[in-house]
């Protein structure tokens, strides 16, 4: 035993959901490495050797249940990373209310348990979420998956921007409820991350900081990148953070805000202030 073990997943049974390609693979190999026994979930094949892998798609509510049902506990981590971008139907579902669902289901039947840490991908999308609380609360307040989902599609919150701003609002406001049971939930947002998504929206997301990314020398992150730092905040070693969504994009929102690299501050000054 080390002091360092609190940053290793020995003993730890880990949860994936969304861990077949990007971000939530690098996770699954990551704590995989780390000591952990690891379950994926995903609607896509996993193709990670050595892992349990389990079919769900967050868009059902149905399959959320017996995907919950089937990985059981207990669940010491649980990384919620599937996420999709805008023009996917059922995408107010997929990158938040089934994973909510999930959380719920797991937190009911207590397979997530004291020292259990949750983590959620975010976005430069959800930065706003302070600014618009009092909308974001109103739809958290739906605690039903399914009336939530209604309410998303009646009040043009079925897009990335409401997903992302939901994840960042429900994870400041859960932690201390969640502390109370000994768990705790923090969230990334990273910033442009080489993956298949992004790919597949490359001139909006690998385009985006495109300009501090050529003054400073540095290309856009790699999936292991990001995990890293979700890992970190999953792990005992971040016993002390809880309700955080913690910025991964490499200085770009900082350098905005502070003046340091002028040409971001209007698009962070956006994306952190602006009411939608
Ligand atoms: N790549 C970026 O630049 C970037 C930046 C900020 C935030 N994000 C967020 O990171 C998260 C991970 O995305 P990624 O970039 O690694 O992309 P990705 O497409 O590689 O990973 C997303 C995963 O979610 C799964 N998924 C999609 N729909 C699903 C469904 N209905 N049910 C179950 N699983 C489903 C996919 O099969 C895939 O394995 C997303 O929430 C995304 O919004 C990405």
């Amino acid at each position: 035993m080390s002091l360092f073990d609190a940053y290793g997943y020995n003993g730890k049974r880990a949860v994936v959901v969304g861990g077949a390609t990007g971000m939530g693979a690098a996770l699954a190999e990551l704590v995989k490495d780390a000591g952990a026994e690891v379950v994926v979930m995903d609607r896509a094949p996993v193709t990670l050797d050595g892992v349990k892998s389990i079919q769900v798609d967050l868009a059902d509510k149905a399959s959320i249940e017996a995907a919950t049902d089937k990985c059981g506990g207990p669940v010491h981590a649980l990384f919620s990373c599937a996420g999709v971008a805008d023009g996917t139907p059922g995408i107010e579902r997929i990158n938040f209310l089934g994973h909510r669902h999930m959380i719920d289901r797991m937190r009911a039947a207590g397979t997530l348990s004291r020292g259990a840490a949750i983590g959620f991908i975010s976005s430069a999308a959800g930065a706003a979420w302070q600014a618009n609380l009092d909308r974001v609360k109103r739809y958290l307040d739906i605690t039903d998956f399914d009336e939530a989902a209604n309410y998303a599609v009646d009040n043009g919150m079925d897009n990335y921007l409401w997903t992302k701003l939901a994840i960042c609002a429900y994870v400041a406001r859960e932690a201390m409820g969640l502390l109370k049971e000994g768990i705790r939930v923090n969230a990334i947002l990273p910033g442009p991350t080489d993956t298949p998504l992004a790919r597949a929206n490359a001139d909006m997301w690998l385009g985006f900081a495109s300009d501090y990314r050529d003054e400073t020398g540095i290309e856009p992150s790699t999936p292991l990148d990001q995990a890293y730092a979700l890992a970190f905040l999953c792990s005992d070693a971040a016993r002390a953070v809880t309700g955080i969504t913690m910025v991964t994009d490499v200085g770009y929102f900082a350098s905005g805000l502070s003046g340091s690299f002028e040409a971001a501050a209007p698009v962070a000054q956006f994306l952190t202030t602006s009411e939608f």
